[in-house]
């Protein structure tokens, strides 16, 4: 069911303010493979599990190379999960890898290989959140719902709520938020979220925002009030990757990727000189179902 506007939510404010941002994108929109006519519904699933954690120009190549093996959701439903996380790479975060895989399955069996149009049932999907389930239902289907992403809730905290960044995300408080802005035309909607998203990572940015260029800046109130607090980069910074766990995990499954064969613990444990982050990683890759233990002593892809 397409989520109505608020009764309070009246046309005025609120249609000029979307009104900026669709025509603002209708000029400014990157042209991004999912973006393009006739990209499949699939494809739409695909490169926002990839889009989760990855930035644009790392996915764009491996979302073409998924997409040229595995057109369909039954082709990579068809190949073994261990597939789909040797051809993941160095996007990072390879549980999204089993999780897309998972989703395949599901899919195959119980959608007759169609991706779902219904946010219900897409929320039902493995891995699939309000983010991604919205996000498929709008930009592969046209529905009207509210998308909300990162930057989103941060440009709606600045323009309508006139904070410096957004608060930890919270659906019951981003979906309406986002529900009183949209357009009551389902295209104009989808073009409003696309909008809304293109202008926080290309604008209305977390550090440096370019309010000189933004369509909104007479309106945003976080721009009347004076910028308060300007101090908008106060989010934790993001953990150090290099000698964390994270990379220890991606330095063995580096490993496995490179060859078809089990590979024995003693030559997987060379990977790493600290023994001690390698059996976590160990341990913490076989919990995630990443690797398996084929044998005694012996490590592969699922
Ligand atoms: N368009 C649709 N979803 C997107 C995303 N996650 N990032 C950038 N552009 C998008």
């Amino acid at each position: 069911m397409p989520e109505k506007p608020p009764p309070s939510a009246g046309p005025s404010a609120g249609a000029e303010f979307a009104d900026r941002i669709v025509d603002w994108f209708g000029e400014n929109a990157r042209d991004l493979p999912w973006r393009r006519p006739g990209f499949p519904a699939w494809g739409t699933l695909v490169s926002e599990f990839m889009l989760q954690q990855t930035p644009v120009v790392r996915v764009i190549p491996r979302l073409d190379e998924w997409l040229t093996r595995w057109p369909t959701p039954a082709a990579l439903a068809a190949d073994a999960p261990g597939e789909a996380v040797r051809a993941w790479q160095s996007l990072g975060y390879p549980r999204r890898a089993l999780n897309l895989h998972a989703c395949a399955v599901a899919i195959t069996e119980r959608h007759d290989g169609v991706v779902p149009n219904d946010v219900t049932a897409l929320l039902a999907l493995p891995g699939v959140g309000d983010y991604t389930a919205r996000a498929v239902a709008v930009f592969a289907y046209g529905s009207r719902h509210p998308v909300v992403d990162t930057n989103i809730r941060r440009v709606i905290a600045r323009a309508v709520d006139g904070l410096p960044d957004a608060a930890s995300p919270n659906a019951k408080r981003d979906l309406p938020a986002m529900t009183a802005l949209l357009p009551p035309d389902d295209t104009a909607a989808a073009r409003f979220n696309a909008g809304m998203m293109e202008l926080g990572a290309l604008v209305c940015t977390a550090r440096s925002p370019k309010c000189e260029l933004c369509p909104l800046a007479d309106l945003c109130a976080w721009r009347q009030s004076g910028y308060p607090d300007t101090e908008v980069s106060r989010r934790p910074t993001q953990k150090k990757y290099e000698g964390s766990d994270r990379q220890a995990r991606g330095a063995l499954l580096k490993v496995l990727r490179s060859t078809p064969h089990p590979v024995p613990a003693a030559v997987l444990s060379q990977a790493l000189t600290d023994q001690a982050r390698y059996g976590r990683a160990l341990a913490g890759l076989l919990k995630d179902g990443l690797i398996v233990a084929s044998e005694d002593d012996l490590f592969q892809l699922p």
